[in-house]
């Protein structure tokens, strides 16, 4: 039989096992050979390293072998087909799939060096340093005040309410809330419209000083006025954090990041500079995806 370390040893390295005729196939054994990424998965004095990871609900792969870079003061799009995996991936980055049973993930993951996935590493402090923005708005149903205060004081970040007012403060100016808010700080957050919510739940991510921000799909549920603010956010959030969004408008992806990841049943098929990606695809799935013939 074959040991769940051999298995994980193999997949991390990205070859394959055998498996004797009758032998039940392993749980989290790669159910094929994943497809090499075209183009430079590396960047210099990266912040997070990813290398060969695997995800796995129970015995079905949902990304294989991914190895990519994420730098510092940039915006990396990843785009692909529906179900190729592209939230699977971003959950990974602050393990935010321990949440799913029967979910497992292999392979490295490293955040300034340090493997995110190593039994010493808590948590609460990693969700604080790569936070997370999700789809849909999602507001604590407290005050506006109290949804970006929460973070800093479970983590003790002030020393008394001046501190935690100006945290307060300065969490939502950088999510450019600040002056449709002022004055309504101790009304609900449920209460905003639609894209102050979500620019709610960034001032939110950011009050915790993150060094990352994940973004999956954070404009789908949005309109386009509301769309162009959280983008413009997002460009002039870069000069202090790297952003991870996940987005199914090219053209999002376009207008906001700097290097772009395509996703495709669970591979990584190709990453480069955005406008290179959009302009001169190499690998053919890319090609496809970009012109509208695939998605
Ligand atoms: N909690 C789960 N349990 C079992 N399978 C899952 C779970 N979440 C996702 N999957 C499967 O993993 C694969 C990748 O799904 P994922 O949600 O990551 O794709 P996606 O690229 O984000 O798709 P979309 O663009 O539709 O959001 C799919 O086959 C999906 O059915
Ligand atoms: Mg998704």
């Amino acid at each position: 039989m074959l040991t769940l370390t051999r298995v994980e040893e193999a997949m991390t390295k990205g070859v394959g096992l055998g498996t004797s005729p009758g032998e039940e196939p392993a749980r989290g054994r790669p159910d094929r050979e994943s497809r090499e990424t075209v183009g430079t998965v590396t960047v210099e004095n990266p912040r997070m390293v990813c290398r060969g990871v695997n995800v796995f609900y129970g015995d079905k792969q949902a990304i294989r072998n991914v190895s990519i870079d994420i730098g510092r003061n940039e915006v990396l799009a990843m785009i692909g087909p529906s179900g190729c995996g592209k939230s699977t991936f971003i959950r990974c980055l602050n393990r935010m799939n321990d949440t799913i049973e029967g979910c497992r993930v292999t392979g490295e993951i490293l955040l300034d060096g340090v493997n995110i996935y190593d039994r010493k590493v808590d948590v609460v402090p990693l969700r604080a340093q790569v936070g997370m923005v999700f789809q849909k708005p999602n507001p604590f149903p407290k005050s506006v005040y109290e949804n970006v205060a929460y973070g800093p004081r479970i983590h003790g970040l002030a020393r008394n309410r001046a501190e935690l007012d100006e945290i307060v403060e300065r969490a939502l100016r950088k999510a450019g809330l600040w002056d449709e808010v002022k004055d309504r700080l101790h009304e609900p957050g449920t209460g905003l419209s639609g894209g102050q919510q979500q620019r709610l739940c960034i001032a939110r991510t950011i009050a915790v000083n993150p060094e990352i921000i994940l973004m999956d799909e954070p404009c789908s549920a949005l309109d386009p006025i509301a769309t162009s603010v959280i983008e413009d956010l997002i460009f002039e959030l870069r000069t202090q954090y790297s952003i991870c969004i996940v987005t199914h408008s090219m053209q999002q992806a376009a207008r906001v990041s700097q290097r772009t990841a395509y996703f495709h049943l669970g591979d990584l098929i190709e990453v480069g500079p955005t406008d290179r990606i959009f302009t001169n695809p190499r690998h053919p799935l890319t090609q496809d995806y970009i012109t509208g013939r695939f998605g």
